[in-house]
């Protein structure tokens, strides 16, 4: 069964600290992240904090294979400054059909003045890499000799483990929200965030989906430019502690208030199982670290009451820390059949 994680409003919802949870607790065979290294994950995992953006945030359990799918664009020298901070080398897989950006593409992104300025992008070469893939000009990983020993056909070897029963987790990039086809275009990303398109990239099909997992932080934000329905002041923002900084850019990110209306829409679109709230603890100070339900104060709870009831799927996971285990898990509760 595939587990797909994804992002509901404009990414950095905190889908690196789920997806390395899931790893942990779920072992799946096999674990990807989709998508480029303009999207910055953070995992906190036994006192250390590994900022990614190639390696899936699973690579925490070590028994897990890390695979990149055709559909992700890497670059050589972000992979294997990760395989070695990760200690992964020796089971990651890439599939050959992976777009690999090199620095032509970052400096033809830094050049563009209307990506790096009006549409505010994170000028990583994502964009560039994608629109020559599609013209048929890219390189990909087939065509690099220094990593060769890692390429595989990872579509194919996806289906024959999930045809033996076993499971995959798949962690999207950025959100619902940022995608080309449903944000506010053209403050856009250069790729679909949404389920769907996230398991084009991995590159099979639906049959064997089994959850998404929709990620939500407890208020939004956002990087670059466009469209912020509800947006704060920065000083309303410090106030209520919502402070938050790009893991690639170092920019300080947007702020608006979580928004159920436009939550229950996102989850409509991305057909979600489950919703992940991260970040209680930054609109609780009080709940920080909790890991079961009942000890949170009641206003917390209704909180999280209130979103499930007005978005209509079970919330299902609870972010109250930074680390991979200040989580809630409730799926054994909430979900039948586990
Ligand atoms: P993108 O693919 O770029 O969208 O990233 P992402 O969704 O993986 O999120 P990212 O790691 O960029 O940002 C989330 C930040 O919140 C990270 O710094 C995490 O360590 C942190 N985080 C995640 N969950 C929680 C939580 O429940 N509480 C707190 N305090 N921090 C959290
Ligand atoms: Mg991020």
């Amino acid at each position: 069964m595939i587990d797909l994680v994804v992002g509901g409003f404009y990414g950095d919802e905190g889908k690196g600290k789920v997806a390395s949870y899931l790893a942990l607790n779920d072992a799946p065979a096999f674990s990807l992240r989709t998508g480029g290294i303009n999207a910055g994950h953070t995992v906190v995992f036994e006192e250390k904090k590994y900022p990614l953006r190639t390696i899936p945030s699973a690579f925490v359990n070590r028994k897990s294979k890390l695979a990149i799918p055709p559909g992700a664009l890497i670059k050589l020298d972000v992979l294997f400054k990760e395989m070695d901070e990760t200690g992964s080398k020796n089971r990651v897989i890439i599939d050959g059909h992976a777009a690999v950006i090199t620095e032509e593409e970052v400096n033809e992104e830094k050049s563009n003045k209307f990506l790096s300025g009006e549409v505010g992008s994170t000028v990583q070469g994502v964009g560039s890499a994608e629109s020559k893939r599609i013209l048929r000009r890219l390189k990909l990983a087939k065509d690099y000799p220094e990593i060769s020993g890692f390429i595989k056909d990872v579509p194919l070897e996806l289906t024959k483990a999930l045809a033996k029963g076993k499971g995959v987790l798949v962690e999207g990039t950025q959100g619902h929200l940022l995608s080309l086809y449903h944000g506010a275009y053209p403050y856009v990303t250069s790729r679909n965030a949404t389920s769907s398109g996230v398991l084009s990239e991995v590159g099979v099909g639906p049959k064997y989906v089994g959850n998404v997992i929709l990620v939500f932080k407890s208020f939004i934000t956002r990087v670059g430019a466009g469209p912020l329905e509800g947006e704060l002041s920065p000083t309303d923002a410090d106030k209520m502690g919502m402070v938050e900084y790009g893991t690639v850019t170092g920019r300080r990110r947007r702020v608006a208030d979580f928004d159920a209306e436009l939550a229950k829409d996102v989850a409509s679109i991305n057909s979600a199982t489950q919703i992940a709230i991260t970040k209680l603890d930054i609109r609780f100070k009080n709940v920080n670290g909790i890991k079961r339900y009942e000890k949170l104060p009641s206003e917390a709870k209704r909180w999280i009451e209130k979103i499930e009831k007005e978005v209509g799927i079970p919330v299902t996971l609870i972010g109250t820390g930074e680390d991979v285990y200040d989580i809630i898990d409730l799926r054994d509760e909430k979900i039948s059949g586990r």
